[in-house]
C-alpha cells in the first residue's frame, strides 16, 4: 500500500521531503515615505506599519538592516497634490529625495521605486484625466519622465502600478535614451481592481476622488486575460512581473509561473495583511503560524519573490528557526 504518512514521522523527515520554504533574500518590504519633519505617523488599518518623513527614516533602516531584509519598495506621500502629478516626476519630489538618501545610508539595500501617479494627483487617480475619463497615451510620458527621475536618484529598479497600456515599453526607452540600460522593470502586469487595496490608500493618501480603478485595472473575474496582461509586458520588456493581490489570486501566480520563465513576484497588499492583523489581535488565530502558511502558500503558488508588509516579522521568525 502506499503511505504518503511515511514521510511524515519526524520533523527531520518532513523539513528533508519539505517542497517549498520562504527565504529572506526573496522578501520584499514595502516602505512609505512623507513629506515633512518629524514624522512616524502609524497607519491605523496596518498595526506595524508607519509612514516616515526622510529625517527620521534612519529608523526604519535600522529595523530593516537588523531583520536582514534586502530590498525595499518606496511609496512617496507628497506635501500638495495637482491635477498632472507633479510631484511624481518632480527631482526634489519625496521619493527621489528619499532614495538618494537611502543608497547613501545603505547602499547594498535594493530600492525598488513604485511608479504611478495616484498620489501625486488631486483626483487620486493612476493617470491623466479629461472630464471622467483616464487617458492612457498622455500619461505615459509622465510614467516615463518619473521612472528615469528614481533611476537617476539611485533606484535599482522600477515598477510601474498604473495599468496603463503600452508603460513597459514607454519606460523602457526612455530609461534607456538616458543610459539606464541596466535599470530593470518589475512591472505590476497582473494587477486588479480589488477591495483588497483599501488599507493602502490610507497609507499613501492615495484614493481616487471619483469613481474607481475599473478602467484600468483587471476585473477580479479574469484569469485567462491576465497572461495577456503578462504576455504583453513582458514583450514591451519587463524583466520581472508582478501579481496582485496575492491570496484569492494564487491560480494567477500559478498560472504565470508555469507559462513564463521570468521571475513572479506576488503581492500580498494591504488588505490581506489587515484582515491578519485583526485577527490575531482578537486571539483568533496564531499570526506566526497563518503569515507563514501564506508564505510558503504564495512559494508552493510559484511565486519568486514575495512583496508583504509582514517581511519584517517573516524575516525575524525564520532567523529564529536556524
Ligand atoms: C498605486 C498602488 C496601489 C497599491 C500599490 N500601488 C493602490 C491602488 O492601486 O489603488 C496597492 C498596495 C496594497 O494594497 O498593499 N497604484
Ligand atoms: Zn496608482
Amino acid at each position: 500500500m502506499e503511505r504518503t504518512r511515511r514521510l511524515r514521522q519526524t520533523a527531520a523527515m518532513r523539513d528533508m521531503v519539505r517542497e517549498n520554504h520562504v527565504r529572506i533574500d526573496e522578501l520584499i518590504y514595502p516602505v512609505f515615505v512623507i513629506e515633512g519633519e518629524n514624522i512616524c505617523n502609524p497607519v491605523e488599518s496596518m498595526p506595524g506599519i508607519y509612514q516616515y518623513s526622510i529625517d527620521r527614516l534612519q529608523e526604519e533602516l535600522n529595523r530593516i538592516r537588523e531583520a536582514g531584509i534586502k530590498a525595499i519598495l518606496i511609496f512617496g506621500i507628497p506635501a500638495h497634490k495637482d491635477e498632472v502629478g507633479s510631484g511624481a516626476y518632480d527631482d526634489q519630489g519625496i521619493v527621489p529625495r528619499a532614495i538618494r538618501f537611502i543608497k547613501e545610508k545603505m547602499p547594498q539595500l535594493i530600492v525598488i521605486a513604485d511608479v504611478c501617479l495616484c498620489e501625486y494627483t488631486s483626483h487620486g487617480h493612476c493617470g491623466l484625466i479629461r472630464g471622467q475619463e483616464i487617458l492612457n497615451d498622455e500619461t505615459l510620458p509622465l510614467l516615463a519622465k518619473a521612472s528615469v527621475c528614481y533611476a537617476a536618484a539611485g533606484a535599482d529598479i522600477i515598477a510601474p502600478s498604473d495599468m496603463m497600456d503600452g508603460r513597459v515599453e514607454a519606460i523602457r526607452r526612455a530609461l534607456d535614451e538616458k543610459g539606464y540600460l541596466n535599470t530593470p522593470i518589475m512591472s505590476y502586469s497582473a494587477k486588479f481592481a480589488s477591495s483588497y487595496y483599501g488599507p493602502f490608500r490610507d497609507a499613501a493618501h492615495s484614493a481616487p476622488g471619483f469613481g474607481d480603478r475599473k478602467t484600468y485595472q483587471m476585473d477580479p473575474a479574469n484569469g485567462r486575460e491576465a497572461m495577456r496582461e503578462i504576455a504583453q509586458d513582458i514583450a514591451e520588456g519587463a524583466d520581472m512581473i508582478i501579481a496582485k493581490p496575492a491570496l484569492a489570486y494564487m491560480d494567477i501566480i500559478k498560472d504565470a509561473s508555469q507559462n513564463y520563465n521570468i521571475p513572479i513576484v506576488a503581492y500580498n497588499v494591504s488588505g490581506e495583511y489587515a484582515m491578519v492583523k485583526a485577527a490575531a489581535k482578537e486571539g483568533w488565530i496564531d499570526e506566526k503560524k497563518i503569515v507563514m502558511e501564506n508564505m510558503v502558500g504564495l512559494k508552493r503558488a510559484g511565486a519568486k519573490m514575495i512583496i508583504t508588509y509582514h517581511a519584517l516579522d517573516v524575516a525575524k521568525w525564520i532567523t529564529e528557526e536556524n
